[in-house]
Formats: C-alpha cells, structure tokens, sequence
C-alpha cells in the first residue's frame, strides 16, 4: 500500500503530482491509500510505504477537460473524490474518450461531484456577508465574513472575492480553512469556529436595509426563493431574520400595490410636455429626404441618441417604389452612418438581387435610427428596442413614407411591424401577409435578415434564406404584378 499525504482538502497540485509518479509506476488505485494531512483516519491501517520517486518516460496523457474536471471534483466533500480521480487517470490510457461516457459509473460520478462543488462555488460568492471591524492601530478598517461551505470551494472562490474587492482588507472563515486578503496577496489559514467570527455591526444593518428595499412582493415565489437561497445559508445572512415577516406580508403589500391610485405626475411635467413638442415641430414643407435626414441628426426624441454613435437615417432615391424597414442600425450602421450595410445588411443585398430587385431601386431605413446598445467592456451588445422608442422614433418613418409614397412597404421583422402597423404581432403568425398600415398603405411582412444569420445549422439557414428570396420576390410580383 502506498500512502499519499496532501497538503489540505483541495490540494489539486499535490493530487497532479502523486498521480503522475503513481501512473508511472503502474500503481494500482486500489493500492494507494489518499490521506490529507490533519484529517488521517484510518490509524490502524498497515504500515504504508511512500510515494515512488518521480521518473523519466512518458507522462499519463488527458483529454482536454480532465484537469478542469479534477480540479472542481477534489473540492468536493467526499473522502474517495482523490481515489476516483486516479482511477479516472487510469482508465483514459486505455479509453481516451471515457469522459464521453457520461452513463459510466466513474464519469458520472466525477460530473456529479463537479457540478456540485460549482453551485456550492456560487453560493459562496452570493451568500458570503461581510461585517466591518476596526483596523489594528494605524491601519484602515477591515472585513470579515463567516461562511460554512458544503465542499472545500474556499481556495477556488478565494480569486472570485479579490478581484471584487482588491481594494479593501479581507478575511473569510470557515471551520474548514481561512482566506485572507491584505490588498496585496492571498493567504490560507486553519479554520476556525464560528465563535472567532465577529458579531452583528452596522453592515448587518446595512444588509436588512437593502434587501427590504430589494424585496418586491408581487414576485414572492417562496420555493423558488427556498432553492435559490438554501434554508441552510439562512443563519448567517443578516437579511434572514426579515425573510419570514417580509414572505408574511407580501400578499397584503401586492394588493395595496395593485389597488394603490396612480401618483399624481410630477409639477415639472409641462415643462418635459413643451420640451418634447418643441422636438416634434414639423419639418417646413418642401424640406426633401435631405433636409429630413439633416433634421434627424440632432434627434433626442428618446433617450437612444445618447449611446449611438450617429443618426442612421434610411437611404434610397425619392423615386423609390419599395420601402424596406429593418429594425435599427448595427453596430457597423452606427459607425459608418448607412442602413444595412453590415453582415446582416450583406445578406439582405443578396436577397434582394436572387429577388430581382435592384437595392438602388429601393428606399432602405429603419424603425428606430439609434443602435440601442449596452456598453459591455470593449464590446456594444445590440439590445432590441422597446415599444416607447418605436413609438418615438415613428415620427421620421412617417416623414419618410409621406415622401416617398411607396407602392409597398416591406416590414423585415417584428420591430418594423410594430412601428408601420401600430400593432405588436408575431412575425411566424403574419410572414407573408399584407397587413395595414395608419402611413404607409400596403405593409408586406417578412422575417429580418439576422434571423437566418443566427441559425447554427448551415442547412436550415440555407433553407431560410431560400424562404427569404421567395418573400422578397412575392413582394415585388405584389408591387409591380409580375
Ligand atoms: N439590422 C437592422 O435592422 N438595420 C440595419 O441597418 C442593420 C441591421
């Protein structure tokens, strides 16, 4: 038997290491016995001998996803976690696709394990609270937080809690083992028992206030709630004591929501009234698409300008008979200040040429002039817009088809239905359809080109955009009759 000692509950290094000299040397799993140190129970076992020494040759070789696997499954609470590892390790030499087999005993397991250290894992990174308590003499204060994580998930959240709060001191305990940060570098610690945990402070506080505030009880879903936030968290979570008299007058708090007489609109509101009238004077007549597109620069008619980049207003000849309505520009559209000129713009000029209609022919725009984003790092991810910024934004659609006066208007997408028809529709339910529009006459419906440009299957986007080609085409028989 050999024995292997590591240095604590979640000692992936240690388990590397002694499993690659253990495979090395051809060790049998039922010949190694895991001990992490503290923790040694079986005392009466036989003498065991030491790990072989490292040796020269070819190490165990792993699929890709091994090493995260075992990582997340050493964390786990179960004495044989390292065991089941190793004879994993083993087993892959053999079969290097085992981990495929997710009804094998072993790798089910192993994924059981895995997935739950990563909820524990999460839990710890939204119920751990921590309290506030004085520095030592000439330092800042400090934050201390008592947590009892299910499995050992303390180290792999420990780089979660720094990068959220590298700015200040901070110590989590747990009886298991403590993590402190000191702005500087990560430390571990033994465990410790609840009693060397600070009390109650101001951030308890702090915390009822906050989630009394948070708490909306039109939404109360108890089991929901129940799972989300397991019962055993409860006790040390500051907001806990408010949970059962918040969940006790939830249902008298929604009905005076509902019943509640709307509150009177605000003493400034004429001035927000004028102010928007100010912004929707009509364009002097006579003004053309250019001057209507020059108008539409300086538009603030919803809150959209402020995040876009420009105005992208439709483009086309005053002579165009068909009046394509997209959504709202891209974040390509918003750069260079053209409708539909980015992938989806690029699959849409092919459509219409298998279509037979010459896109200079037509007058492109769309429902909203804004690329409505969220800011997310470097990145700007595209947000669909809502019906108050449709409704806005209609008012240039108008001058647009009042224009132009096409013989047909095309709604890509369930956006450009919504802002030429006034109604909310689904687009599978009326694709194909001519429906009414108050502005714009005759609207012939189809889907967006970014549907199809989302299909994963090659086929079934092959097989949309054929779909696409023959509605473009059905609209132009409808518009011209042939
Ligand atoms: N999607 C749209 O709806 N319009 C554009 O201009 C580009 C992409």
């Amino acid at each position: 038997m050999i024995r292997v000692d590591l240095d604590h509950a979640a000692d992936f290094d240690g388990w590397r290491e002694a499993a690659r000299r253990l495979a090395m040397a051809s060790v049998a799993p039922e010949d190694v016995l895991w001990q992490v140190k503290g923790e040694e129970q079986d005392l009466f076992a036989a003498p065991a001998n030491p790990l072989p020494e490292a040796q020269e040759g070819e190490a165990p070789r792993v699929p890709r996803g091994f090493p995260d696997l075992a990582r997340y499954v050493v964390c786990h609470n179960d004495p044989a976690r390292f065991a089941l590892l190793y004879r994993l390790l083993l087993r892959l030499q053999d079969q290097p696709r085992l981990l495929e087999l997710a009804t094998d005993d072993d790798v089910h397991l192993a994924n059981a394990m895995s997935k739950a250290v990563s909820r524990e894992r999460h839990k710890m990174t939204a119920f751990v609270r921590f309290r506030e308590v004085a520095g030592l003499e000439g330092e800042d204060a400090a934050f201390v937080a008592w947590f009892e994580p299910e499995h050992h998930v303390v180290r792999l959240t420990a780089p979660f809690f720094r990068d959220r709060f590298a700015n200040m001191r901070w110590s989590i305990l747990t009886p298991d083992v403590c993590v402190h940060w000191d702005r500087a570098a990560l430390s571990f610690t033994a465990g410790v028992t609840q009693d060397q945990a600070p009390g109650s402070d101001h951030l308890e506080e702090f915390w009822k206030t906050y989630y009394a505030s948070i708490f909306n009880p039109a939404r109360l879903k108890v089991a929901t709630m129940k799972r989300e936030m397991p019962v055993r968290y409860w006790k040390n979570l500051p907001e806990s004591s408010l949970i059962p008299s918040l969940i006790e007058r939830a249902e008298g708090r929604s009905t005076a929501m509902v019943e509640a007489a709307p509150s009177p609109a605000p003493k400034r509101s004429p001035k927000i009234i004028a102010r928007t009238e100010a912004a929707r004077t009509p364009i002097e007549p006579g003004t053309g698409l250019g001057g209507l597109r020059h108008a539409a620069e300086s538009c603030k008619r919803c809150p959209l300008w402020a995040n876009a980049t420009q105005t992208v207003f439709g483009e086309g000849g005053a002579d165009a008979e068909l009046l394509f309505v997209g959504e709202q520009p891209g974040d390509n559209e918003d750069l260079v200040g053209r409708p539909f000129i980015g992938p989806a713009g690029q699959m849409f000029d092919r459509a219409l040429a298998e279509a037979g209609i010459a896109r200079d022919r037509a007058y492109v725009t769309n429902a909203v002039k804004h690329f409505k984003n969220e800011p997310r790092g470097k990145r700007r991810i595209h947000k669909s817009p809502n019906i108050s910024e449709i409704n806005a934004c209609r008012w240039w659609l108008e001058q647009e088809t009042a224009l132009l006066k096409p013989r047909l208007a095309i709604a890509l997408g369930a956006s450009a239905v919504r802002s030429l028809t006034g109604e909310s529709h689904a687009v599978t339910k009326v694709r194909g359809q001519v429906l009414a529009s108050p502005f714009a006459g005759d609207v012939f419906v189809t889907v967006h080109p970014s549907y199809i440009l989302r299909l994963r299957e090659p086929e079934d986007r092959e097989r949309e955009f054929a779909a696409f080609v023959s509605d473009l085409t059905k609209a132009r028989q409808l518009a011209y009759g042939a």
